[in-house]
């Protein structure tokens, strides 16, 4: 009896792992929407035109990265293409979209909601 209740116990757990949600399906959302078009499903941009955001050094300067995906940037490496602005993500999109990028292509780190306000109320025009 008791090996049996174990056993549920067990298939009771596969579930409740099994079931979770995982916490950076909506940042890959945002990203495969707006941003694999050009940086690629993988990160891994294009040739000269578009950098890649694999172990990008950014990851170490998240205000910048930040304000790079709100701003935009204008071809800072005479690229043929600009990097557009999405100031139209909420704050919640873009600490979805920002914890993705550190998961995905970066090292991994965590920004709270909070965090990425503060990054993104430092970025100047
Ligand atoms: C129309 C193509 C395009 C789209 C869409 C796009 N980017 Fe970019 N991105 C670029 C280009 C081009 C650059 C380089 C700009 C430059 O030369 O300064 C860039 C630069 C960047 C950089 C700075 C990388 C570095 O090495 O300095 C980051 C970070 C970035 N993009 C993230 C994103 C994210 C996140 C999204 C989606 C929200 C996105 N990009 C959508 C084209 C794009």
């Amino acid at each position: 009896m008791s090996n049996l209740r174990s056993l549920f116990f067990i298939i009771f757990i596969v579930f409740a792992i099994g079931c979770e949600p995982n916490p950076f399906a909506k940042g890959a959302l945002v990203y495969k929407n707006m941003c694999a078009s050009c940086h690629m499903d993988d990160g891994s941009g294009l040739g000269g035109n578009i950098p890649s955001l694999n172990n990008n050094l950014l990851y170490k300067d998240m205000e910048l990265l930040t304000c790079t995906i709100v701003k935009g940037r204008v071809n800072l490496e005479n690229r043929s293409l600009a990097m557009p602005a999405f100031d139209q993500l909420t704050d919640i999109e873009l600490a979805n979209l920002i914890n993705f990028l550190s998961h995905q292509f970066g090292d991994d780190k965590q920004y709270l909601l909070n965090d990425v306000s503060k990054f993104k109320s430092g970025c100047t025009e």
